[in-house]
C-alpha cells in the first residue's frame, strides 16, 4: 500500500548547494584552515557576513506594523512599481512605452522562476536548458512534470547562439515552441555574461521565428554584481525592447543578492512582452500560484524596497555599497584569473557576480577529492564551482594551485 500521491516518487533533495554549504559552514567553524567556496553569499574580506548597510538601518528602524505584519500576496502597487524601477533603471519609461509589463512580489528570484516555469509548458513539454546551470532548474521542471533538454552553453569561451538555434529549431519541429532559461548577465555558475551583440542575436532569431512562441525566463539574480557595473547589466534592457510579439520575457528579480537579504526571502516577477493578453494571463495566473503556494511575502521586505525607492539619498548611498562590493569580488575574480592561467586551469571567463568556474573531466570526484584538502567546492559533471563571494582574498592565493595539483594527482 501506498499512502502518498505517485507523483512524489523520486523525489528527493540530493546534492543540493544550501545543504553543502551548512556542511561545509561547520567544518570551517571546527577548522579556520578549511576555504568554504560553497556559499553563494557574500562574506567580506574578514569572513563575515556582509549586509548593505542602508538596508540594514532601514529595516530595524520599522515599527512592528510594517515589519511583522501580512503583505499584499502580488506585493501591492507601490512594491511592484519600485521594483520595476530598480530593475529596469533608466529604461523603465521607455519600456513601459514599447512593452506591455506586470510585476509580483515573489520568495526571492526562485519564486519567480518557478511561477515562470508553470506559466511555460505543459507538463510532459520540454524545457530547454544550457548544458551547466543552478541545480534548482531541474527540479523546478521536474515539480511540472517537464522534459529538460541541453545546448552547449560556452563554445571557444563565447554563448552558443548556434546551439541555442540549433535545439530550439529540434523543440519548434516538436512542439511548436521554445521555453528556456536564461541565467544573465553574470551567470551561475560559470560567471559568464553574455555581450549586448550575443543577446541581439538571440533577440533576432526569436523574432525571425514570428508564429513561434518563446517564453524567456530570465534570471538577472546575480546583475547588479556585473563587471562592468550596473549600468551595463540593465543595457539588454533595450534589446528586449526589440522583441517581437511571439517573444515573452518572465524576469526573474532577486532582492537575496541586489540587496542582501537572503533569508528574508523578496524578489520580484516581471512579465514583459508585446503581447496585452499574454502578460495579462500570466500575471493572473503568478498571482493566483503566489496565493496558494506561499500566500505572501515578508512585509519587511516590501517595505524595505518602497522606502529605497521612495528616497534618492537611500539609493544612492546603496549603490555605493554595491559598487564597493562589486570590487571586492572583482579583485578576488582577477586574483583567481591570474592565478589560474599561470597555472594551466580551464576557467570560464567572469563578466561579474558570485561564482567563477574551472573545468575539468569529473566536476563531482574533483570536488570529493578537494575536501581532503579542505577545500570546499560545488561539482557539477565536468565543472567545479568557486564561490568568490565568500572566499577572502588571501585564501584566493594560491587556490588555483592546489586545485591544479589534486586535479593533476587525480588523472
Ligand atoms: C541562478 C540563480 N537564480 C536564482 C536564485 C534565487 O535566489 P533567491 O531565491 O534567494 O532570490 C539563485 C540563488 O542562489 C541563483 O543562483
Amino acid at each position: 500500500m501506498r499512502i502518498i500521491a505517485k507523483h512524489t516518487k523520486g523525489k528527493v533533495l540530493t546534492n543540493d548547494g544550501l545543504a553543502i554549504s551548512a556542511i561545509a559552514g561547520k567544518e570551517k567553524l571546527k577548522d579556520p584552515s578549511v576555504i568554504n567556496a560553497t556559499i553563494g553569499t557574500l562574506y567580506d574580506e574578514d569572513i563575515k557576513f556582509l549586509p548593505m548597510k542602508t538596508v540594514d538601518s532601514i529595516i530595524r528602524s520599522m515599527s512592528n506594523d510594517r515589519f511583522y505584519t501580512y503583505s499584499p500576496s502580488d506585493g501591492g502597487k507601490e512594491f511592484q512599481e519600485a521594483a520595476m524601477k530598480w530593475v529596469f533603471g533608466k529604461h523603465y519609461e521607455k519600456i513601459k512605452k514599447e512593452m506591455y509589463c506586470k510585476c509580483l512580489a515573489t520568495p526571492g528570484g526562485t519564486g519567480a522562476v518557478s511561477n515562470g516555469l508553470y506559466n511555460a509548458l505543459d507538463p510532459h513539454q520540454t524545457l530547454l536548458l544550457p548544458d551547466i546551470y543552478w541545480g534548482p532548474y531541474q527540479n523546478m521542471a521536474t515539480c511540472c512534470d517537464l522534459e529538460v533538454v541541453e545546448y552547449p552553453f560556452i563554445v571557444d569561451g563565447k554563448f552558443n547562439l548556434r546551439g541555442f538555434i540549433e535545439y530550439s529549431e529540434m523543440l519548434i519541429a516538436k512542439q511548436k515552441k521554445v521555453a528556456t532559461i536564461l541565467n544573465d548577465p553574470c551567470n551561475n555558475p560559470t560567471g559568464y555574461s553574455l555581450t549586448n551583440e550575443e543577446f541581439q542575436g538571440l533577440i533576432q532569431y526569436m523574432n525571425s521565428k514570428k508564429d513561434i512562441p518563446f517564453f524567456i525566463i530570465y534570471d538577472i539574480a546575480y546583475f547588479d554584481y556585473h563587471a562592468d557595473g550596473p549600468e551595463a547589466a540593465r543595457e539588454k534592457f533595450s534589446y528586449m525592447m526589440q522583441a517581437n510579439e511571439n517573444v515573452l520575457f518572465n524576469i526573474a528579480f532577486s532582492c537575496s543578492k541586489s540587496f542582501s537579504v537572503y533569508g528574508m526571502r523578496l524578489g520580484a516577477q516581471i512579465i514583459v512582452g508585446k503581447s496585452k493578453d499574454d502578460v495579462k494571463e500570466i500575471f493572473n495566473t503568478s498571482c493566483f500560484l503566489a496565493r496558494t503556494r506561499w500566500s505572501n511575502v515578508s512585509k519587511a521586505g516590501i517595505n524595505m524596497l518602497i522606502a529605497i525607492d521612495n528616497n534618492e539619498d537611500l539609493k544612492q548611498s546603496l549603490f555605493r555599497e554595491l559598487t564597493q562590493a562589486s570590487h571586492m569580488v572583482l579583485k578576488r575574480a582577477q586574483l583567481f584569473t591570474e592565478e589560474a592561467t599561470q597555472v594551466g586551469l580551464k576557467f570560464y571567463s567572469y563578466g561579474g557576480g558570485f561564482f567563477m568556474t574551472v573545468l575539468c573531466e569529473d566536476g563531482m570526484k574533483l570536488a570529493d577529492q578537494l575536501v581532503q584538502e579542505k577545500i570546499y567546492v560545488l561539482g557539477y559533471p565536468k565543472a567545479i564551482r568557486i564561490a568568490i563571494c565568500s572566499v577572502p582574498l588571501n585564501e584566493i592565493k594560491g587556490l588555483a594551485k592546489r586545485i591544479k595539483n589534486t586535479m593533476d594527482n587525480l588523472s
